[in-house]
């Protein structure tokens, strides 16, 4: 088994889940997540930023690596350097809708053509140290039918787990979360299915597995500028941070990027990684437009410091509506369950 009870997974994001991203989430109880995708072209040709992608801290409980590809041969060597590595989990890519990658005929692309598709994972689980899972997309919002089959087939070539986002890719990642079509594929496979889409709160959170079935959950821009929504579900509340907790959290995260990175490249990187810090907090607008400005730690030290000083607008902005409560008679938390505040989720009967 790849993950525990009511596990609660931060997805691969790419250009995001480094180091420093993991473990801003890890502070506030991430156990499971990924590294950004990583291209197994990029890797089998020793692309050096490729290579860092591969890293994990000492201090990561459990750490999964995604990689996207379509040749066979270059996904077999790319695993062999993968070996080499310590990771839970290697997580294949079938569900990136970004046009360069569909013109190669990888991620979303790629599962449209079950054999081919199949055929990869078979090689990843051939050759891989590692136990094996792949991600994926729903192939029609209506008819779950082709999803099923597409889940099928890669379990049979050796997918130990399988994450569905429930978009298509023509959606990107707008449009209805389909919950009833991840519902069907669990209900017809016996592996893990993690259900992935729309996860912004507690509130969502309890609506996916509820409708979905799933007690294996995926969020990705739920944890966007928002690291406690791990600690917010696992506790069963909806706080939000505190400008002085905010404050803290952009310090720690970006003064980690300073030194993974460099000053000057790191600050850089960190503009996109601040403002989602501030989004939808009721932060004035001027103080988003000097994130650009920031270019030394002094700097970074005085705009956080500046943050703490609002904290008139404690709670943090617009505060999310109380979640319903999850439906359920309150029961003990099983061994192996991750969460403690959310394991009396009694999802809707089929
Ligand atoms: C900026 C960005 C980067 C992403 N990078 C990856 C990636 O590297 N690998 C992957 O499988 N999915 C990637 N995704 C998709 C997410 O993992 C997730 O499936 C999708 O955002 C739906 O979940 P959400 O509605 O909770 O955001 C990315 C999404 C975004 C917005």
């Amino acid at each position: 088994m790849i993950y525990n009870e009511n596990a609660l997974i931060l997805a691969p994001l790419s250009g995001y889940t480094d180091i420093p991203y993991r473990h801003s989430a890890r502070r506030h109880g991430c156990r499971y997540a990924f590294t950004e995708m990583i291209d197994a072209g990029a890797l089998v040709f020793a692309n050096k930023r490729t290579a860092r992608m591969t890293e994990r801290a000492p201090d990561e409980q459990w750490l999964g690596a995604q990689i996207l590809g379509s040749e066979p041969t270059t996904l077999e060597k790319a695993v062999k350097i993968l070996n080499q590595c310590n990771f839970d989990v290697i997580d294949f890519n079938l569900g990136c809708p970004a046009p360069k990658v569909l013109r190669k005929g990888e991620g979303a692309k790629l599962a449209e053509n079950i054999s081919k598709a199949s055929r990869c994972i078979e090689t990843i689980a051939k050759i891989s140290v590692h136990p094996v899972s792949a991600k994926i997309r729903i192939i029609d919002e209506n008819d779950p039918a082709p999803t099923i089959m597409l889940a099928k087939k890669i379990a049979e070539a050796g997918a130990e787990a399988i994450t569905v986002h429930a978009r298509i890719k023509e959606n990107f990642y707008s449009g209805t979360v389909q919950h009833h079509i991840i519902k069907e594929i669990k209900n017809a496979l016996q592996i893990q299915i993690i259900a992935n889409g729309g996860v912004k709160d507690l509130q969502s959170y309890c609506e996916i597995r509820t409708k979905t079935l799933c007690d294996k959950i995926m969020v990705a821009r739920g944890a966007m500028g928002n690291p406690w929504i791990f600690s917010q579900i696992s506790e069963d509340r909806n706080t939000p941070p505190s400008p002085t907790e905010i404050a803290d959290e952009i310090q720690a995260h970006i003064e980690e990027m300073a030194s993974c990175y460099g000053i000057e490249k790191g600050l850089v990187l960190a503009r996109k990684i601040i403002l989602d810090y501030l989004k939808g907090k009721g932060f004035p607008r001027q103080l988003k437009t000097r994130v650009i400005k920031i270019s030394n730690i002094q700097e970074l030290n005085l705009f956080t410091r500046e943050i703490r000083e609002l904290s008139h607008l404690s709670p943090c902005g617009r505060r999310s509506p109380p979640a319903p409560p999850c439906p359920a008679p309150a029961k003990k938390t099983p061994a192996g369950s991750d969460l403690v505040g959310v394991d009396n989720i009694v999802p809707e009967q089929p």
